[in-house]
């Protein structure tokens, strides 16, 4: 019976889980000096290893023979946790069980002692689903479990659970996966299949995986042959993305506003039964390309392409300035959700494409008929005559409120250099364009104080503010706000919008 690659490709061991050194060694080296937790939490996006590493720790405590941290994945009770036979593994999904007696009925059964294996191990998938009584029921056994009785929590979303659920476990962050290692780990499973994956193939399911490589294995089996090489055009035609000539085709339309041009593209790629949705999404990350050259210092460490790609992009880039790229962005930033709501996609695509097309009103005709410059490498400040004005609001997207007043000592933001090396393989642009500046921490606002010029206009966009936000989440686990930093000289009043400040003024009048 046929089995999807990545059932059958779940690691059996700690050393064979991919990109999460950090939560592997840590855990091999506690089995191995025998140092157990009764609880762990094991949270991160999907697709990452939870539940595999859950499986292989249920294993490692349990086997009679392991070496070194791992199990011996060859003894009964390896082969019954695998299989899913063992009773003493006890794997619950919360999101279908996650009521109170749920709960309770796995909480009466922990004074069983385990049957085969030293350790009754609950693995609970999803954990926050559960209802608020029954985290309470989950609780009380939290608190005393018996000794031979470990609970793995798995979630996505570690900040739905209550604090006292969290402060009980000991906490494991699994990681996106780079690329470069989702890609290293396809062509391994690959050859292991006997398929032909060329590495460009690889890298460019590795890409559309983002970080998860689940669907990285999921994308290669819906391009599985056999017997042929699979190359990254068979790819890109096989999960529907644009080749990337085609992307390429498109921005020398755009730039040369040859409407035209622009919707037979679309026509070709639409009759080739290319995804709309899709095609928008591999636009938004050409044109993020595209910014990288223009903004980053050493842009080739973050661009995922061959040398050959790299002199086409660069071509392209010299055609572009930043602001003219960051409206290109917006426009289709937009069109992606209109075309997720629309009935006609291809109609969608095509008025987004129009709307490239058309001079926006600050820009002059396109820099493009002369031949291209070289690459302004750093740019520190769009271009004058290009340049939007900069954002004059203290607040940088229009939903955050204003930071309070800066009411004495702000705080300088001691973790902002590892938040900036975060972005740096989620947004690096973005990670590019704040090399060099600081942050202070107000309330629980997060102010930036950058000189770069293209600030401002970057972290007006709500995928720059959020991707930001998701960073500053990953490495202080805290929630925020985010403005622009102004010393206390530059900043106006704002009485009466910070609420303490207005506490303290009603405390005035009626004492
Ligand atoms: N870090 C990894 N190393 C090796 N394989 C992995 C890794 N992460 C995921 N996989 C592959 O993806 C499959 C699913 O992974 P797993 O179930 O461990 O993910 P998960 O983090 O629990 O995801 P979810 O949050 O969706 O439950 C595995 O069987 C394996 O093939
Ligand atoms: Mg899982
Ligand atoms: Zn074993």
């Amino acid at each position: 019976m046929y089995q999807v690659l990545y059932r059958k490709w779940r690691s059996p061991t700690f050393s064979d889980v991919v990109g999460q050194n950090h939560v592997t060694q840590t855990l091999r080296r506690a089995l191995l000096a025998g140092r157990l937790s009764h609880a762990y939490l094991f949270t991160g996006p999907r697709g990452t290893g939870k539940t595999s590493c859950a499986r292989i720790l249920a294993k490692a405590v349990n086997c009679p023979h392991p070496s070194e941290g791992e199990p011996c994945n060859a003894c009964d009770i390896c082969k019954g946790i695998d299989s899913g036979s063992l009773l003493d593994v006890i794997e619950i999904d919360a999101a279908s069980n996650n009521g109170v007696d749920n709960i309770r009925d796995l909480r009466d059964e922990t004074n069983f002692l385990p049957s085969q294996g030293k350790y009754r191990v609950y693995i609970v998938d999803e954990v926050h689903m559960l209802s608020a009584g029954a985290f309470n029921a989950l609780l009380k056994t939290l608190e005393e479990p018996p000794g031979y009785v470990i609970f793995i929590l798995a979630t996505t979303e570690a900040h739905k659970l209550p604090a006292t659920v969290l402060s009980r476990c000991q906490r494991f962050d699994f990681h996106r996966i780079s690329a470069e290692d989702i890609a290293a780990r396809l062509l391994h499973v690959a050859e292991g299949e006997h398929l032909a994956l060329e590495p460009a193939a690889a890298l460019l399911l590795a890409r559309v995986a983002d970080g998860a490589l689940r669907d990285a294995l999921s994308l290669l089996d819906r391009c599985r042959v056999e017997g042929e090489p699979i190359s990254a055009a068979y790819v890109a035609r096989c999960i529907g993305i644009a080749d990337r000539r085609y992307l390429f085709a498109l921005i020398d339309a755009v730039l040369e506003r040859d409407i035209a041009t622009c919707l037979s593209l679309v026509q070709t790629l639409y009759q080739d039964a290319c995804d709309m949705e899709r095609l928008c999404e591999e636009l938004l990350s050409h044109l993020r390309n595209l910014l990288i050259l223009l903004t980053v210092r050493n842009p080739k460490e973050f661009l995922l392409c061959t040398d050959e790609d790299l002199q086409l992009y660069q071509a392209q880039a010299g055609l572009l300035t930043t602001p003219q790229l960051l409206r290109f962005t917006e426009t289709l930033e937009q069109a992606a959700i209109s075309l997720r709501r629309s009935t006609d996609r291809r109609l969608e695509m095509e008025l987004a494409l129009i709307k490239l097309s058309s001079p926006a009103p600050h820009e002059s005709a396109p820099p493009a008929p002369q031949p291209s410059p070289t690459i302004p490498a750093p740019q520190p400040s769009p271009a004058p005559h290009e340049s939007e004005p900069p954002a004059p609001q203290p607040s940088p997207t229009p939903h955050e409120s204003e930071p309070p007043a800066a009411s004495g000592e702000d705080r300088l933001f001691a973790e902002w250099p590892s938040v900036v090396v975060a972005l740096q393989s989620t947004n690096p642009p973005l990670a590019g364009i704040l090399n060099g500046s600081t942050a202070y921490v107000r309330g629980d606002f997060v102010l930036i104080k950058s000189d770069n010029a293209a600030f401002g206009a970057f972290i007006k966009q709500n995928t720059h503010a959020n991707s930001l936000r998701e960073a500053i989440y990953h490495v202080t686990d805290r929630k925020v706000r985010l403005g622009l930093y102004r010393s206390s000289a530059e900043q106006q009043p704002v009485v009466g919008q910070d609420p303490l400040a207005r506490l303290a003024e009603n405390y005035s009048r009626f004492n």
